[in-house]
């Protein structure tokens, strides 16, 4: 069976988790390509409601391994903390297969995060992903793999922590407990500790359902998002390749994950936002506050500019338009359809922050629905004006809708017959 991609189509937060968790129902393996701790990925099931960061998504499903690929960055302090989380919510073990090639986050590089001042500046989850990239690019990284010896790795931290100001490290970090941490880490996952890119390959050789669970959207992307407004890796469909290894020709369904309306966290351009009480409603209705760090996110309406643009990154097969229920209640709502930049309303996605800020958005109102929808579990359940909502996206993105959220729970996702 060939693999399939979820893939985030705006700035992250599009309840990606929800629809992976459904989706990994059937597959035998799931695997995580990009990001590190800052995601945050919520799924609420029978055992309550798990925030995972690190834990692919699809592992809480006992008999799908999860896979941490090598585009991972990986935060074993974060992935400890989580398995205990999980465990003490009486949830079986995941099984877990951890790239040796696999970045670690560590300790310093939220300090310099903190000291390079971009955590200010570009309002970062503060989770030390920018240091670790940026350490793997420059080849100073530490990958999981080459934890063996203590002192090497004590004398490696004591180099990188010496480049701080003493104001930044003093006292707050120990390099020999972090690399005893680190080396203890390694000893106990032991064979969990692999080449995952080949465990992917022969799994898809197999035939075996391989899920692959994108975090961040499209527009974070380090090349294609919003720069420097983005995150440090590849958060588009391919980020596969980069992340795994593996050929993007395994993967035949590219779901992109959109949200009703728009959300952002951190700063940078975002043409749809909508400061009145309007995006104030989206903001308390939909419960949009950061899984990761918690803060408010951005609101505003649903931009067909942007989506378009992931959809040519990405060619999704299909949506999946995740929050509709938090769209009942409105009199109207918008729908941008172009940006007017200088006097000339165009369709496409400016490539600068220039232009970006130059944009403004092209609105056409679609009637709302009064009625709440988060009981619907069929397509006929939904209001009519619900309905044209969703279709009004897929014709004017040409991407078919196939699933429909309409609530937190597993269970509240429509699935459209084809
Ligand atoms: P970083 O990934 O922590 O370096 O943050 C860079 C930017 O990406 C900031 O604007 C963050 O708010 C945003 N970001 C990172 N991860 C996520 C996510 O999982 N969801 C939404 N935004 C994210």
């Amino acid at each position: 069976m060939p693999a399939t991609a979820v893939i985030g189509a705006q700035w992250g937060d599009e309840a990606k988790g929800k629809i992976t968790h459904f989706l990994a129902r059937q597959a035998t393996m799931t695997v995580r390509f990009n990001g590190g701790p800052n995601a945050g990925h919520t799924v609420q099931d029978a055992h309550g409601t798990a925030r995972l960061h690190q834990v692919p998504v699809g592992a809480l499903h006992p008999g799908c391994v999860g896979v941490l690929a090598h585009g991972v960055a990986l935060d074993i302090w974060e992935l400890r903390n989580e398995l205990l989380a999980l465990r003490e919510q009486g949830r079986p073990e995941p099984v877990l297969l951890l790239s040796d090639r696999a970045h670690l986050v560590l300790p310093h590089h939220r300090l310099r995060e903190e000291h390079e001042g971009s955590a200010a500046r570009i309002g970062t989850t503060q989770r030390g992903i920018g240091p670790c990239y940026a350490d793997r690019a420059a080849r100073s990284g530490i990958r999981l793999g080459d934890l063996g010896d203590v002192q090497q790795i004590a004398a490696h931290l004591g180099g990188a922590l010496a480049q701080l100001t003493p104001h930044d490290a003093a006292g707050r970090i120990d390099p020999e407990v972090v690399a005893t941490e680190l080396v203890d880490f390694r000893r106990a996952f032991g064979t969990h500790i692999a080449d995952t890119r080949a465990a992917i390959q022969s799994t898809l050789d197999k035939g075996l359902h391989v899920l692959f669970e994108g975090a961040q959207g499209t527009l974070l992307d380090v090349d294609l998002g919003t720069y420097p407004f983005v995150t440090s890796s590849t958060t588009t469909v391919h980020g596969v390749g980069w992340g795994s290894g593996i050929s993007a020709g395994h993967i035949e369904r590219v779901i992109g994950v959109a949200k009703a309306y728009t959300t952002r966290v951190g700063e940078g351009p975002m043409p749809t936002e909508d400061s009145s009480p309007q995006g104030e409603h989206l903001r308390s209705v939909g419960a949009e506050y950061g899984a990761t760090t918690g803060r408010p996110r951005r609101c505003g309406w649903l931009d067909l500019v942007a989506l378009r643009y992931a959809h040519d990154i990405n060619a999704f097969t299909e949506l999946a338009l995740t929050k509709l229920d938090v769209l009942a209640g409105l009199p109207e709502i918008r729908v941008c359809t172009g940006y007017r930049v200088h006097g000339t309303v165009c369709e496409r996605w400016p490539s600068t922050l220039d232009e970006l800020a130059a944009a403004t958005p092209v609105y056409v109102s679609l009637p709302g629905w009064r009625d709440p929808l988060s009981d619907a579990r069929t397509w006929e359940e939904l209001p009519r004006a619900a309905q044209d909502y969703v279709r009004f996206v897929e014709h004017a993105l040409s991407v078919p809708v196939r699933m429909v959220g309409v609530g937190p729970e597993a269970e509240a996702t429509i699935v459209r017959p084809d």
